[in-house]
């Protein structure tokens, strides 16, 4: 199997390459080469994906069964990508995002609910009135409609993961709580702790997206989440003050009281938020395509292990800075904690 990777060295699509090279598939993965090392084993393109005359450089290297596209954000540019390179790929999968529906994260959603509408040919600022999230949501599903108008539907697969987790997350999610419960003491933990979650490991989602390749007839858009009820709030924080061997205590806190105190909701503390949306995406339609999620005390060990054991791929500037925008501070914390303690 000859497989074409977009992206291909920080974490999806890091994680794809392992996972198709392991299969003793032949991989090739385009990026500019600045932000980290490609991965061993594979067939480099370096060029970059704003410049049409490199995606036209690229598909001289072809042709291949299949194209994942993991960086696709504007839809002009994916647009030019897939028409370079429909004539050389066999089925063109675009990493989407749970985003691109409209009622994301206030309601439950499923794989037919609402979506932006973005044409296929927008460039980088449509939606800027949508805000960060909205616009971000609408370009994806721009770029969702240009991978369909270049190759059509039959040979598209559309995949919208919601949170992704596990080694090389360069977020600052899961590494935030993991190096949170690793400095011990009274920890201010989100509540309900009986919260679900349903965050899908990176893996997971690789797994997904090779086999939807690998059978050759799969098109369509699937939601790509672990399913819902997999996890609780409790189970993450738990995992993580059990993984790393310290002596935390989760102090559980009402969230209105947190919202109250200006606490930022996704990032201040990750991956907590109150909207009754993020955590109820139903994902059974790519569950019976073969979708198959690992516990998520799997996903927190072994993110503990890979930050234990050598970190991120990503030597480049850049998103070192969105890890940093995550979490508060341990003064932050510790005034909390004093004032819902004294005011519970
Ligand atoms: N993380 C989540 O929770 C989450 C949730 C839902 C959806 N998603 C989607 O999943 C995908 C995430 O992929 P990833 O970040 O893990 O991907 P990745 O493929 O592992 O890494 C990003 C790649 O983009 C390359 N790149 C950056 N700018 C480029 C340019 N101008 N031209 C060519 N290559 C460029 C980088 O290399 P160079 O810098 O060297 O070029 C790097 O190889 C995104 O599409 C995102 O929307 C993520």
């Amino acid at each position: 199997m000859r497989l074409l990777i977009l992206g291909g060295t920080w974490f999806l699509g890091r994680a794809l390459g392992e996972l198709a090279l392991s299969a003793g598939w032949s991989v090739t993965t385009f990026n500019r080469g600045v932000s980290a090392a490609d991965l061993p084993g594979v067939q480099v393109v370096h060029g970059d994906r704003e410049r049409p005359e490199d995606l036209k450089r690229l598909a001289e290297h072809g042709p291949w069964e299949a194209v994942i596209d993991t960086i696709g954000y504007v839809p002009s540019q994916v647009l030019t990508a897939a028409t370079a390179l429909a004539p050389v790929v066999g089925r063109y999968v675009y990493v989407s995002s749970v985003n691109v529906y409209t009622g994301w994260p206030d309601e439950p959603l499923d794989d037919e609910s609402p979506l932006f509408d973005c044409p296929p040919d927008a460039d980088a600022t449509f939606g800027a009135d949508l805000g960060y999230a909205g616009q971000y949501g609408a370009l994806k599903a721009g770029c969702e409609n240009a991978v369909v108008q270049a190759v059509g539907q039959e040979r598209a697969v559309v995949l919208r993961p919601g949170v992704i987790l596990g080694p090389n997350e360069y977020v600052g999610r899961l590494t935030w709580w993991l190096t949170r419960a690793a400095r011990g003491g009274q920890l201010l933990a989100p509540g309900p702790a009986e919260r679900p979650i349903q965050p899908v490991d990176v893996r997971d989602v690789a797994a997904f997206a090779l086999a939807c390749v690998e059978d050759g007839k799969v098109h369509g858009s699937f939601n790509v989440t672990a399913p819902i009820g997999h996890a609780t709030f409790a189970e993450l924080v738990d995992t993580c003050v059990a993984v790393t061997g310290a002596d935390t205590v989760p102090v559980w806190a009402d969230p209105d009281w947190l919202v109250g105190r200006g606490v930022q909701q996704w990032t201040e503390l990750p991956l907590w938020r109150t909207h009754r949306g993020v955590w109820t995406v139903d994902s059974s339609r790519a569950a019976a395509a073969g979708l198959a999620c690992r516990p998520l005390r799997d996903t927190v060990s072994q993110t503990w292990a890979w930050m234990n054991g050598g970190g991120s791929p990503i030597t480049g500037e850049g998103e070192a800075g969105r890890a940093a925008d995550h979490g508060i501070s341990a003064a932050q914390e510790r005034e909390l904690l004093r004032t819902w303690l004294q005011e519970s």
